[in-house]
């Protein structure tokens, strides 16, 4: 029996993947492939719906795959791929934009979140139309489920209705992807200020996986706790020690019950130095891994390249359907 599919994308949007990057959802894309046919991709072209440079996004593009691969996302099981690459995906979305209610964009969240940040009317039309790139991403490969943040869900929303109003308008093409939420993986909030989600917007308090690891300890060395001197769990009125307890609980493979057991009647140093230490550990060769792989652009851009072929010959038939149905000269 094959395996269903699974797709999820993640943009090139900085110089390092951060922890909660990868606690919150590039470790379960590891585990995903042992049980789905994965497609994942660095979402490059979502990347320059805001002002960027394109040196930096290059590089950033190499790294962020390279980290996939050091994280453990496999070439041999999963097709990993650069969206520019693959053409298919600016050409779906031209379709879907035909599609979509222009009242309907304008109810995305997210682009109302982000074009005010920015001030009114410096955004640009890309941003606005993001997610219905982000419908093209994903219908491309007719995946069973995609996995996303809470903060994805609105578009994957708007994926399957863009889904559906294609099939009633034209036939049968897509069917419609499921949102995987993906278990009782922490939350993992800033190191400085707890009560936020860590976030690349907050360096400070953010464990870039790619950072010195003098800066990692630092980091969680100075992480806020709360005046008690108890290691428990508890999110509502110990947010800053419950997270260093999920972030060691995640390295450690040790439950946060029996970490609250061996804590008892210590203070949060030696717990602290604990957490660095575990994290310290993956991040050396972590970045050992990483570092290899960009050691070498040419076998690195080859892999990627291959990538890209695997995923087109995937999304040129979903194409190829789409455009018939559609009345596009075949
Ligand atoms: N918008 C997603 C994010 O910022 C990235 C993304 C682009 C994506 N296309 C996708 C995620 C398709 C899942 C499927 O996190």
């Amino acid at each position: 029996m094959s395996k269903s599919r699974v797709l999820s994308g993640i943009q090139p949007t900085a110089d390092s993947f951060h922890l909660g990057n990868q606690l919150g959802a590039l470790n379960s894309w590891v585990d995903l492939q042992a049980e789905y046919d994965c497609f994942y991709f660095i979402a490059d072209q979502h990347a320059i719906t805001v002002e960027y440079d394109p040196e930096v996004l290059r590089n950033r593009t190499r790294v962020s795959y390279a980290q996939l691969l050091a994280l453990g996302v496999s070439p041999e099981q999963s097709t990993i791929f650069v969206q520019s690459q693959v053409p298919e995906h600016s050409q779906l979305a031209w379709v879907l934009s035909c599609l979509t209610g222009y009242g309907e964009a304008s109810r995305m969240t997210q682009f109302k979140d982000k074009s005010a940040k920015g001030g009114a009317g410096s955004a640009s039309v890309g941003l606005f139309t993001y997610p219905i790139l982000q419908a093209a991403d994903i219908l491309l490969y007719q995946p069973e489920f995609v996995p996303v943040g809470e903060d994805q869900r609105q578009h994957l929303e708007l994926t399957r209705d863009l889904a559906g109003r294609f099939n009633g308008r034209f036939g049968e093409v897509f069917g419609l992807p499921k949102p995987l939420i993906v278990k009782a993986t922490a939350k993992i909030r800033d190191l400085q200020d707890p009560t936020k989600k860590m976030s690349k917007s907050l360096p400070t308090g953010c464990l870039f996986l790619l950072d010195d690891p003098k800066k990692i300890e630092k980091k969680i060395k100075s992480a806020v706790t709360d005046s008690e001197t108890v290691v428990r769990f508890d999110e509502e009125n110990k947010p800053g020690v419950s997270n260093l307890l999920s972030i060691l609980s995640a390295y450690s493979g040790e439950s946060i019950a029996d970490l609250e057991v061996r804590y008892e009647g210590q203070m949060y140093g030696p717990f602290k130095t604990e957490v660095a230490e575990v994290v310290v550990d993956f991040a050396k060769g972590f970045q050992e891994r990483t570092n290899e792989l960009l050691a070498d652009t040419g076998a690195l851009d080859q892999q990627i390249a291959s990538g890209a072929t695997k995923a087109r010959s995937v999304a040129q038939q979903t194409l190829d359907a789409v455009y018939e149905k559609s009345g596009f000269l075949r």
